[in-house]
């Protein structure tokens, strides 16, 4: 008898903070959670500038992101998109992305998202978002998120 069998889709959460169990720490948790009970497999890592990212061509959807401080996106995930192999391994994947910052909206797009996306070569986009301090403790907003991510996947 031949069985077929379907492996969940895998997603990694690749991300930054200065803060330990943070704002961002527990909207990584909330996403990570909200990605799970929509059937996937999931895991998180937090950047580091000198990190080994090969580990990540095992995932077939990224999550990224961190917070601005100082008008930058947090210097260890902007680290390793620069210096790391992470942007080799990011080459056409499919990827979510989001800034925390206190910042108005457009000024976010404008200034902070770019940040992120200057670094990626031949993405696919299937979100990028940016969320305030309040957004990131809001478990709806995270809730969000997902659902826009699971959409633009099943799509792409
Ligand atoms: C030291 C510091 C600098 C910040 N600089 C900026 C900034 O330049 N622009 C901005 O929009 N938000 C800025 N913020 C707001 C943070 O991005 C926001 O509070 C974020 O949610 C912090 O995430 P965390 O709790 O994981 O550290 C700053 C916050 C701190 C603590």
């Amino acid at each position: 008898m031949t069985r077929n069998i379907t492996r969940p889709t895998r997603a990694i959460i690749l991300y930054d903070s200065k803060s330990s169990g943070g704002s961002t720490d527990r909207f990584i948790d909330a996403v990570g959670k909200n990605l799970a009970e929509s059937g996937l497999y999931v895991e998180k890592a937090r950047c580091k500038e000198n990190g080994d990212f090969s580990f990540v061509e095992e995932f077939d959807l990224v999550v990224m992101g961190a917070p601005i401080y100082y008008l930058l996106v947090s210097s260890q995930l902007f680290g390793a998109l620069s210096r790391s192999n992470l942007k080799q391994v990011l080459k056409g994947k499919k990827i979510a992305l989001f800034v925390a910052c206190g910042s108005p909206e457009p000024m976010a797009h404008l200034l902070y998202l770019p940040q992120l996306k200057m670094n990626l070569e031949n993405p696919v986009i299937l979100a990028e978002r940016v969320f305030s301090t309040d957004q990131l403790n809001d478990p709806a907003a995270a809730a969000d998120f997902v659902g826009q991510i699971i959409t633009a996947y099943e799509r792409t």
